[in-house]
């Protein structure tokens, strides 16, 4: 079960700041070339992502793959798409006591990167190595520190047993290594980018190392793909798209503040950003025109965040809009005993639960935004698990790809990103980028502004 409440996006609840009952209906009819575009760019073969639950045997490849790798610590090498998604659904599904623990160096603070190695044994660590281009300089540099890290302590023969690529199946320097090298590999089909590839090897088969399952996350991925398919109506992905439409386009809610009340998700409030900020933030759409798109996303974590960033939310500018992500069933619901009912502060709570609190609190965030004219939506999933995980993905993935569609822009590609990756490529000496060289030194010899 996924659901989305728009209550509070209507015009009746947050007056003008809302959007009239009437756009919906009339979104209902005029938004239909949304879906049948996205669905037209999967069944030619352009767009992979909705595809990938169907893909039963890629499902089985990593399965298999885990069972014979069975190691306490994964430690995963990679960045951006190739690190957000493996990191949210750890941070969702992985218990304390699993025995099992993942580590992802998804940054290349040379501290950062000592500590890490310095927490884990290289005996209890299988190393999964994640690019997509199999050229990203993080990545590259720090699989070169970990692969000397794990042969100075198991040697050659056995490092090759714990090493494992995952990249794209016909281009880039780390498949041309693994080949040389001998270490395994899973692809990640060239139709998906990376930050809509937590469904491929890229998040699967850290998930199945990890010893979550994998089945599960694709059965709910498979719901979230035929919702997504639905009427306006029964299409919680396509409204979402509507509304975070409208509202940064004719409410300027330029900011999209995502509110999970739900621990386990804030690491998937992270992925999301990734796949909103870098599919929409668009300086040029479809037709060439040069329109600098895309809403700014952030995160906020109830109840931690009513007691940090509420106050700005409620009183602060009306740019944003909020989108809730709540979970009806716990796995604990920690019943509140204690013997100071005499006490006004503590009796009410006598005979209630955590969760009640934890419910009743995130009520009290959404009317007092409401209240004071600022549009929210609540995502709700039944509970944390896999299943509803993996519905939450592709839930996110069309929501992303719909709003797009809206906007019409290309919202898989990223060139500010892989600008960014050229003058790194440069300003390190790499061959083939000379044609930086020139705009680096410029800012080299920029005279600096500087107070100290
Ligand atoms: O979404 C994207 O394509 C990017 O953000 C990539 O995920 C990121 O740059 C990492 O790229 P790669 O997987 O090639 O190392």
């Amino acid at each position: 079960m996924l659901e989305l409440d728009y209550t509070n996006v209507l015009e009746q609840t947050v007056n003008n700041q809302g959007i009239p009952k009437i756009s919906f209906e009339k979104a209902a009819n005029s938004s239909k070339h949304v879906v049948e575009a996205v669905q037209w760019a999967h069944a030619s073969g352009k767009l992979g992502f909705g595809e990938l639950p169907s893909d039963e045997k890629a499902v089985r490849a990593v399965t298999d793959f885990a069972r014979s790798h069975a190691y306490p610590n994964v430690l995963l090498l990679g960045i951006g798409g190739s690190a957000l998604g493996p990191a949210a659904l750890d941070a969702s599904l992985n218990r304390p006591r699993s025995g099992k623990r993942l580590v992802v160096l998804d940054n290349i603070d040379p501290d950062f990167i000592s500590d890490s190695l310095d927490s884990i044994s290289p005996q209890d660590t299988i190393v999964n190595v994640i690019a997509k281009s199999g050229v990203t300089a993080e990545t590259m540099a720090t699989f070169a520190v970990v692969r000397k890290w794990m042969i100075d302590s198991v040697g050659v023969s056995k490092a090759r047993e714990r090493l494992v690529f995952t990249t794209d199946p016909v281009k880039g320097d780390l498949l041309a290594i693994a080949r040389q090298e001998g270490y395994p590999t899973f692809e990640i089909p060239p139709n998906v980018g990376g930050r809509f590839s937590v469904l491929t090897p890229v998040g699967t088969l850290p998930a199945a190392l990890l010893d979550f399952d994998v089945e599960a996350l694709m059965a709910g991925a498979q719901r979230g793909a035929e919702q997504a398919r639905q009427n306006f109506f029964q299409n919680p992905a396509l409204g979402a798209a509507f509304i975070q439409f409208v509202l940064e386009r004719e409410r300027g809610k330029r900011i999209l503040v995502l509110f999970p009340y739900s621990q386990p998700l804030w690491k998937f409030a992270f992925w999301f950003k990734q796949l909103w900020g870098e599919s929409l933030g668009k300086k040029i759409d479809r037709r060439g025109n040069e329109v600098y798109y895309g809403q700014t996303p952030t995160a906020a974590l109830g109840v931690t965040d009513q007691h940090s960033q509420l106050q700005l939310f409620v009183e602060g500018p009306n740019d944003k809009a909020f989108l809730f992500w709540d979970v009806q069933e716990f796995r604990n619901t920690v019943p509140i005993d204690h013997p100071f009912s005499n006490f006004e502060s503590m009796g009410y709570l006598e005979s209630k639960t955590i969760a009640d609190l934890f419910r009743a609190e995130k009520k009290a965030a959404e009317m007092a935004l409401t209240e004071a004219g600022r549009p929210n939506a609540t995502v709700t999933v039944q509970r944390i698990n896999e299943e509803n995980l993996g519905h939450l993905i592709m839930f996110s993935q069309y929501f992303t790809a719909y709003t797009g569609e809206f906007y019409d822009i290309n919202a898989f590609d990223q060139p500010g990103v892989e600008y960014g990756k050229k003058l790194t490529f440069a300003m390190m000496g790499r061959s083939g980028f000379a044609e930086y060289g020139k705009k680096i030194e410029l800012t080299r010899q920029r005279t600096r502004a500087i107070i100290r």
